[in-house]
């Protein structure tokens, strides 16, 4: 049983300066790409790094399911030995990709052209989740799709074996949807292409380039992008050096921003600039962040953040631009929003009422909970920060980052701030209640 299973409720009281030096784990999105993309190649790939999370171990299961070798030494080091594209194997058994929207949209992408049926499903939150948007564009290829609830899963993937390319334009930006498109188009004769209007994280081109496959990348008039891929492709075995997750570095680096006296090193940050939007804002809002020792490693960006808290942050108007490069570290910045001076617009988040849970209004009710002046107006979240009063009981359902988030709001809230379900943080970031404790945080399970 996963152990977003049984809930468990977490307080964060209130604690001093934070300090120390951490490294958090591997990125989720290139955790779940290596072995996909490992499962897929001829040869075996060697991942270190990988990200242990359930999310992840969900991908690892589904890839032996489909027919690669999955391994792993003591010393951490994982083994994929792929089957080649075109030759994966129909599951003899459902595929329970708990909460991961990454693992099941990309592999519905895989599966759609190989001539096998899939069948998907998830916990209670990825089962709201709308497949819709990936669904569409691989019935294009020719892939059958059934779904319940118009569009949610669990999901019947019926794959094609006479796929025809397509051309995608994409409705909203979304990393997720570009990747299953691309993937699809991996086992498809012809040119499969995704327009996307807006840039979203670019791992799957670095990756399928890192695996031997010819992705072509245009920069369009607009700041958007039109990638291709002509298949089908052969993918050969690459090993890989998983870096560390921005999204979960979002954690300590807005906890220590919050206290005067922090003073916190984040080592081996992924700093793809499609990843990086938090960091730019938090140094727009006069947050104290250093980037030091930036080198290249297995084809990203990677450094370490210095970060104190000596300024105190300064509410902003975050462009929408920005979303891309932040999406799911918008429940932190909210935290950050509330104990900045003045006002803080977040624009454009209509993407966040489909993740985990709809983060909108899961924020918004987290924010009220505890007492922070906050206004949703259309799609825009504008928070006024100030003393944080706490005290409140925070409903997570089932999302790693709107538990992770809230603890963070209690580390300087003059009363504790509670979440109901801390579970699920280990989904993303399983040594995340130890690594804050190690910064010096103040969490306990809640007494009834
Ligand atoms: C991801 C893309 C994003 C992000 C998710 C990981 C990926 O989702 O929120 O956590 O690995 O491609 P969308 O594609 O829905 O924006």
């Amino acid at each position: 049983m996963s152990s977003a299973q049984i809930k468990r409720p977490l307080q964060s009281a209130k604690c001093g300066a934070l300090t120390g030096d951490v490294r958090v784990p591997g990125d989720k999105s290139i955790s779940h790409r290596s072995l996909m993309f490992g499962g897929l190649a001829e040869g075996e790939t060697r991942i270190t790094g990988l990200l242990e999370g359930e999310d992840v171990l969900a991908t690892a299961d589904a890839m032996r399911k489909l027919g690669a070798t999955v391994t792993r030494d003591d010393d951490g080091t994982w083994h994929v030995h792929g089957v080649g594209v075109g030759a994966l194997r129909e599951p003899d058994s459902v595929i329970d990709m708990g909460n991961a929207g990454t693992g099941i949209r990309l592999l519905a992408g895989i599966v759609a052209t190989h001539p096998i049926t899939t069948f998907f499903t998830g916990d209670a939150s990825l089962c709201k989740r709308p497949m819709g948007r990936v669904a569409d564009p691989l019935a294009e290829f020719g892939a059958k799709f059934i779904t319940r609830d118009r569009g949610r899963p669990p999901m019947a993937v019926i794959g094609t074996d006479e796929a025809v390319p397509v051309t995608y334009t994409l409705p909203m930006a979304s990393a997720q949807v570009k990747s299953a498109v691309l993937l699809a188009g991996l086992n498809t004769a012809g040119t499969t292409t995704v327009i996307e209007p807006k840039p979203s994280r670019d791992h799957t081109e670095r990756m399928l380039r890192h695996f031997g496959v010819d992705v072509d990348v245009q920069v369009n008039d607009d700041g958007g992008r039109t990638v291709s891929l002509t298949g089908p492709c052969q993918m050969t075995a690459a090993d890989i050096v998983v870096p560390t997750d921005p999204s979960s570095a979002a954690f300590p680096l807005v906890a220590a921003l919050i206290h005067p006296e922090s003073n916190v090193t984040i080592r081996d940050v992924c700093l793809n600039p499609l990843r990086t939007g938090l960091i730019t804002t938090l140094i727009e809002m006069g947050g104290d962040i250093t980037i030091t020792n930036e080198r290249e490693e297995a084809g990203e960006t990677i450094g370490d953040l210095v970060v104190t808290g000596k300024n105190r942050l300064k509410g902003i108007v975050v462009p929408a631009e920005r979303a891309p490069s932040m999406i799911d570290e918008y429940p932190v910045l909210a935290v950050a929003a509330a104990y900045a001076e003045g006002e803080t617009r977040m624009c454009d988040l209509e993407e966040l009422r489909v993740k985990e849970s709809d983060r909108l209004a899961a924020v918004a009710a987290g924010l009220a909970a505890n007492g922070i002046i906050h206004r949703i107006e259309g799609d825009d979240l504008i928070v006024t920060g100030g003393v944080v009063p706490g005290g409140g009981m925070v409903e997570t359902h089932l999302d790693h980052r709107i538990a992770m988030s809230f603890l963070v709001l209690g580390l300087r809230a003059e009363k504790p701030v509670m979440v109901d379900d801390a579970a699920p943080i280990a989904t993303s970031f399983p040594i995340f209640e130890q690594l804050m404790a190690d910064l010096g945080t103040n969490f306990a399970p809640v007494k009834n």
